[in-house]
């Protein structure tokens, strides 16, 4: 995405990284232009995000940046545009308190990181870049995937997910976050903790408050989950959890009905399946593989 201004004087690395004082290293402090100016591109790249995931309005905006306390990975190709660079995407990242049910369909308190939105420019897609920042992410929140939850991944996301980190079994949930099994196994990590079946902090929302409501106009209402506590555990308005389980049905549209996985049977090849398991090491070894073999095509 290109923009009236040298996107390298804003940005002076390759991947920075924002929160709510918009500032991307020393070069933008007491430079109200250069502020305005990453305004500008987080408000761009905020809406041309929206528009690739069809939600009525952006859920990433300079002025929502900085009154919540996410992160921001932005990743500059400083080359291209006659040198005065290019944004290629952007990863927004969050702690949300979130209740969610374990593969026994027992409700848990957690707060993980969220990865709440992820844009790479159309024209970009499908060239490794979203595979960089994500990676970046991970390595700077020394995290692995399957610790963190994903706030209703698009199709092109659940594909990503399950192509590059081997992300394809989800524990089905009643709200629009998606975990994956090996989520629950390291409850410290996670924060994770029993919730009493009586609700009893009104502070906590069953989930966290729904940007992304409206998204996927096309789902039925009767489709939609009833928040918890009233919907029961295993109530069949799993429909984001459910298309997870089956990436690859996923890519056509979001409203396809799809099988549930059987908390059960997942409750049994996630105890075989730490985060290190051989499955995610041959899952890595293949990205890398194929990651070398398209770089040599790239350049
Ligand atoms: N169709 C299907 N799968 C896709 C597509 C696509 N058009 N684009 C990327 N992917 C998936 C595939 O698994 C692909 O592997 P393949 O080409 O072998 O099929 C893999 O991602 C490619 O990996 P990268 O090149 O590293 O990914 P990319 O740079 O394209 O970034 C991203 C992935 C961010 C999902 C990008 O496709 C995008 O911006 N999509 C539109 C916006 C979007 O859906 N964002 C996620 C929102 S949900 C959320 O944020 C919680």
């Amino acid at each position: 995405m290109e923009f009236p201004f040298n996107i390298n004087h804003l940005f002076s690395e390759r991947i920075s990284v924002l929160d709510e004082v918009l500032v991307a290293g020393r070069k933008s402090v007491g430079r109200p232009d250069h502020q305005a100016n990453i305004a500008t591109v987080i408000d761009e790249l905020g809406k041309a995000s929206a528009k690739a995931q069809q939600l009525p309005a952006s859920i990433t905006s300079a002025s929502k940046m900085q009154s919540q306390k996410h992160q921001l990975y932005l990743l500059k190709d400083g080359e291209r545009n006659g040198g005065r660079g290019v944004l290629v995407g952007f990863l927004k990242v969050g702690y949300k308190k979130l209740f969610l049910l374990d593969q026994q369909g027992v409700h848990i308190e957690a707060e993980p990181l969220c990865v709440l939105d992820f844009y790479i420019a159309e024209s970009l897609q499908r060239h490794g870049y979203g595979l960089e920042l994500f990676d970046f992410m991970l390595q700077h929140k020394n995290l692995e995937p399957v610790m963190m939850a994903y706030d209703r991944p698009s199709p092109k996301f659940q594909s990503f997910l399950s192509k590059h980190y081997c992300l394809t079994q989800s524990v089905p949930q009643v709200n629009n976050f998606v975990v994956f099994e090996g989520f629950f196994l390291n409850r410290a990590a996670a924060q994770l903790r029993k919730v009493p079946l009586k609700k009893t902090d009104g502070e906590i929302k069953p989930y966290s408050l729904l940007e992304r409501e409206g998204k996927h106009l096309s789902v039925r209402q009767e489709q939609r989950a009833l928040p918890w506590p009233f919907a029961p555990p295993h109530s069949p308005q799993l429909l984001v959890s459910s298309q997870f389980s089956h990436p690859q049905s996923t890519a056509s549209s979001p409203s396809k009905a799809a099988t549930r996985s059987d908390p059960a049977s997942a409750l049994g090849s996630s105890r075989e399946q730490s985060p290190q398991s051989p499955l995610i090491e041959r899952c890595r070894a293949r990205r890398t593989n194929s990651l070398n073999g398209s770089q040599l095509g790239f350049h």
